[in-house]
């Protein structure tokens, strides 16, 4: 992360390279396939798998990744040898917990993890990749065009901004915030029972203990640690899951969520600490295109 954010000096390559034939178009997203099972350079066995008749098109986001994703400083140059395993794949198992067809945001998604991955396995979601720094937005829209993801569009806020403005069925996240803090970001910008998926880390169970005042007075129901890709990718990847109440980010008596430190249970809110109001009503399920 050391350039820093502004107008981007370079767009981006045009892509020859092992996908020489360029992006697809449409909406399949099945790109070019390894030709006789053969997988580029860097990608495990279990990437084929995952990614199937897509995998041609994760290959140009991994090449896109590791060249000016890397030297934009968007990923430490440390991650390009570790690509696959730990951003791609880690990412790309997240889909079996998608429903399709959907609406989904990818809050704070940075060069596109998990929203660009999700984009290109399931063609059937509309993902909206919604982050705040101009430079990761150029990145981000530069790949959405090269990519041919006709299924995702880019936003530029932060969740607090948006949150009234954007909303979808799904919301995920990953390296955001903890989730004390995450939960009322991405209520926020949840349909009414939508589900928030967070891709977290070992300590997951222990930010879910931490968090469970938060989540308990934001109305979040459902609550889990999940594993996904468990016997296909390991590590499988750990996401904390839980749906939205069916009123948005509304908590009974209390205005309207935001994202603040935990209250110890049992003690009483103050005006302005966990829960805030923003006054005013916020209106029912609301379009993620044509607004803000
Ligand atoms: C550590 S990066 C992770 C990026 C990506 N999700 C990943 O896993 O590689 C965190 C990202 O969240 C964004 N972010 C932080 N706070 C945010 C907020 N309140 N709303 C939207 N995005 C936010 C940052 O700009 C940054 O791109």
């Amino acid at each position: 992360m050391s350039a820093p954010d502004g107008p981007l000096a370079a767009p981006l390559p045009a892509g020859r390279s092992w996908t020489a034939a360029g992006p697809p178009s449409g909406d399949s997203h099945s790109g070019d396939s390894p030709s006789g099972g053969e997988l580029p350079p860097g990608a495990p066995p279990a990437a084929a798998e995952i990614f199937g008749p897509a995998l041609g098109v994760a290959v140009r986001y991994a090449e896109l990744l590791a060249g000016p994703g890397v030297e934009r400083g968007l990923l430490g140059p440390a991650e390009a040898a570790r690509l696959w395993d730990r951003h791609l794949l880690n990412c790309g198992v997240v889909a079996e917990l998608v429903p399709s067809p959907c609406s989904l945001i990818d809050l704070g998604s940075g060069a596109g993890l998990p929203g660009i991955v999700l984009a290109i396995l399931l063609p059937a979601v509309s993902v909206t990749l919604l982050e705040p720094m101009a430079r990761r937005v150029a990145f981000l829209t530069e790949c959405v065009q090269i990519l041919g993801l006709g299924n995702a569009e880019v936003r530029r806020g932060r969740a607090e901004e948006m949150a009234g403005r954007l909303s979808a069925d799904v919301v995920t996240a990953r390296a955001v915030a903890p989730m004390y803090k995450l939960a009322g970001l991405a209520i926020g910008l949840a349909n009414p029972g939508g589900v928030v998926l967070a891709i977290k880390g070992a300590g997951a169970a222990a930010e879910v203990s931490r968090a469970r005042p938060v989540l308990n007075r934001l109305g979040a129901r459902d609550v889990e640690v999940l594993h996904a890709g468990s016997g296909r990718v390991n590590p499988a990847a750990t996401v904390i899951r839980f749906t939205a109440g069916q009123v948005r980010g509304k908590v009974p008596g209390r205005g309207v969520v935001g994202g603040d430190e935990p209250v110890p249970s049992g003690r009483r809110l103050a005006r302005g600490s966990a829960v805030r109001s923003r006054g005013g009503p916020r209106g029912g399920a609301r379009s993620r295109r044509g607004r803000g």
